[in-house]
């Protein structure tokens, strides 16, 4: 009357034994066919461990562990080093640009041609108009940076709050209008004319930095204070690329 299942099992199990018996008498006859069965034991018992089994010791004494966090860290490793290759090469472009106020005005045109390839697409391409938004916040969170932290400070320091303000207030105008844009769906047939909208506001404030506010605060610099400028600017863009 006994079920199958344990009946499989036993029969399993000393199938099992019976094999094991069998290469422990080989033990004293034959020392080749020992260690064979030692190894099929051991890659046996190897199988038996899960490989979830995390902080176990394989039967060869390695930490299986170690291995696979060492090839996580190689990963890393590799990852860091490509990002830091790719910040290196992004901000090493942009810092042959010249002086600080020249690298952000390189930067303000690079974000105006993002703006006219947005400004050439029509409603099907919602795909490319959500990768060029992304790429115009990714530009203009960076670009912000530089100024909000390096170069705003600067003109305060040189009794330059007014100008300084006025222009942190609009960099929130700009993240308003990003916002917008995120919301409305690429698909909107309002997506047009919020990004002319937002060129337009974006090309003044820009004309007035490189126009009127820059200038006027780099012909007061002397060329000690203008290189710091530089290389915090090229310091933060690194940073932020
Ligand atoms: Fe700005
Ligand atoms: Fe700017």
């Amino acid at each position: 009357m006994a079920t199958r299942s344990p009946s499989r099992t036993t029969s399993r199990s000393s199938n099992s034994s019976s094999s094991r018996a069998k290469s422990a008498s080989s033990t004293g006859s034959n020392g080749n066919s020992n260690t064979q069965s030692r190894r099929t034991v051991a890659k046996s018992d190897e199988r038996e461990q899960s490989a979830f089994a995390f902080g176990r010791k394989s039967n060869s004494g390695r930490d299986s562990n170690g291995a696979f966090f060492g090839t996580l860290l190689a990963g890393a490793a590799i990852g860091l080093a490509a990002n830091y290759g790719r910040k290196l090469l992004m901000q090493g472009l942009e810092a042959q640009a010249g002086d600080w106020d020249e690298i952000l005005a390189t930067e303000h045109d690079a974000a105006l041609a993002i703006f006219d390839r947005m400004l050439a697409t029509d409603s099907t391409q919602t795909f490319k108009r959500k990768m060029l938004l992304m790429k115009l916040t990714h530009a203009l969170d960076k670009h912000a940076h530089q100024e909000e932290m390096v170069v705003y400070p600067a003109l305060r320091q040189a009794n330059e709050r007014h100008d300084a303000d006025l222009l942190e207030t609009e960099h929130g105008e700009v993240k308003t209008y990003l916002y917008a844009l995120d919301q409305m769906g690429a698909d909107s047939p309002l997506w047009l004319d919020k990004v002319r909208e937002f060129r337009s506001f974006i090309s003044k404030h820009m004309h007035m930095e490189e126009e009127q506010v820059f200038p006027r605060f780099k012909q007061d610099l002397t060329e000690e204070q203008n290189d710091k400028i530089t290389s915090l600017v090229n310091r933060d863009g690194f940073w932020m690329a």
